[in-house]
């Protein structure tokens, strides 16, 4: 359909991020603006620092386990002993799917793109969950905040196994997050070392303040649409590559890059095309995202029980890409972000690309659902306004006056 909007009105609506009108600010991207408080988690994009209730992610990292990490956003607190074992108790009773989300992944075609049945299958499981007879709710509570957490990585396991042609494997209660979600891809347990670099993997992706997705799973439970619906928006909202989609675009340059030689000569040819270096930027952060740092010792690491290939390929790539973007881009502060090392992490926990935003969401969750009962605690629903950009008030134009030479408006 053609686009309606003059170009003087497309002009104002597309110019400066900033700008007043009539009085009112307007911010394309809502770029600095404080649109609520949290006390789930907090970046200082200058610092380069992240804490999850005043918990740096590089104490969380080394120290913390994701069950952990999840009570914290949960709860308020880090759990004692009992509290963890409980929450792990719960956690693998609620693994399995119900009998016929699996019979809709059977029956899914093959070549469907894993956030689409990711996306649909969380949806899906609302249906299987009590709601209230006058409106359809399910309560938003920590009990479906747990079953959602537990669920999502075997959604995304199952997946992979069924698109291959295996059947999917039944999650074992007794592992940790991490290690069942490896195991339910390849029914084998995983090597200690890859089940920590995915725990610690999906303890950084935990939370991160109000970023895009999180914004659009508040935005929803705002209107008191539930849990179910909070975490549907958090996953179609984090699909876009400016957001989670990153990361299956950086393993296709590690790929396509093939050896640390070639990087820079890729990373020139790609920015004289006026692309974008995919994992490489941050709204919030102007220095190296600090969860940058944890995932690249895990990515070389990893690499001495995989393939060090893409280890050395993302490291040459980082240097090319900082070096070509200080030229074409000077003092515009453009860092690795988190998706650059997942890329080669995940790659080496033999996960594939089109499955890392999904693998993005199984850690995410737990900062959804937090931030889904933290806006339900203390609820305003969220409606801001938008600065009227189009024609002024305009007489009824009866259809045989309107013009019609114009292909305008006319769908091809
Ligand atoms: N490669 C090349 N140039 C980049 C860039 C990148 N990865 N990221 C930002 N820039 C440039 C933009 O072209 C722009 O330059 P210009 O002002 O000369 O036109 C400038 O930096 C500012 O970009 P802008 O889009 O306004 O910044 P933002 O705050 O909206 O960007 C991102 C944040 C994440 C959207 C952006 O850095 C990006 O697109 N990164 C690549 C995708 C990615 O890694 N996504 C995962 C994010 S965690």
């Amino acid at each position: 359909m053609g686009n309606a909007l003059s170009v003087a009105n497309r002009a104002a609506m597309t110019s400066a991020s900033s700008r007043t009108t009539g009085g009112t600010v307007v911010d394309r991207g809502l770029e600095g603006i404080i649109v609520g408080a949290t006390e789930l988690s907090n970046v200082e994009g200058l610092a380069g620092r992240l804490t999850y209730r005043g918990y740096d992610i590089a104490d969380l990292a080394t120290n913390a386990s994701f069950e952990e990490v999840a009570y914290l956003l949960l709860f308020g607190q880090l759990p004692n002993a009992y509290q963890l074992a409980d929450l792990r108790v719960r956690l693998g009773a609620n693994r399995t799917l119900p009998e016929p989300i699996l019979a809709w992944l059977e029956a899914t075609p093959k070549g469907a793109w894993p956030m689409d049945v990711l996306r649909t299958a969380i949806s899906g499981l609302a249906m299987f969950t009590p709601y209230g007879e006058d409106d359809g709710a399910h309560p938003s509570n920590p009990r479906a905040a747990i079953q959602l957490i537990a669920k999502t990585p075997t959604i995304v396991a199952a997946w992979d196994r069924i698109r291959r042609g295996l059947r999917p494997i039944e999650p074992l209660p007794d592992l940790s997050s991490a290690a069942n979600f490896l195991y339910m891809r390849t029914g084998e347990r995983p090597i200690p070392e890859a089940e920590r670099a995915l725990d610690t993997y999906l303890v950084l992706l935990a939370d991160h303040s109000y970023n895009a997705s999180t914004f659009a799973a508040r935005v929803t439970a705002s209107t008191r649409a539930d849990i179910f619906a909070g975490a549907t928006s958090a996953i179609a909202t984090l699909q876009g590559d400016l957001h989670g989609g990153a990361p299956g675009k950086v393993m296709k340059m590690i790929l396509d890059i093939g050896e640390p030689s070639r990087a820079d000569a890729y990373v020139r040819a790609l920015v004289s095309r006026g692309e974008r270096i995919m994992g490489m930027g941050h709204r919030e952060y102007k220095v190296r995202d600090p969860r940058a740092i944890h995932l690249e010792e895990m990515a070389r690491r990893l690499g001495e029980f995989s393939d060090p290939r893409w280890y050395a390929i993302a490291r040459a790539l980082e240097d090319a890409s900082n070096a070509v973007l200080q030229e074409t881009k000077p003092g515009r502060h453009i860092y690795a972000n988190v998706e650059f090392y997942t890329a080669p992490t995940l790659y080496s926990l033999g996960i594939a690309p089109d499955e890392f935003t999904c693998t993005f969401a199984c850690g995410r969750m737990a900062g959804w659902t937090a931030h889904i009962l933290e806006q339900v605690g203390n609820n305003r629903l969220i409606r801001p306004q938008a600065s009227y950009a189009g024609p002024p008030v305009t007489p009824w134009l009866a259809l045989g006056k309107r013009a019609s030479a114009s292909a305008i408006g006319v769908v091809h």
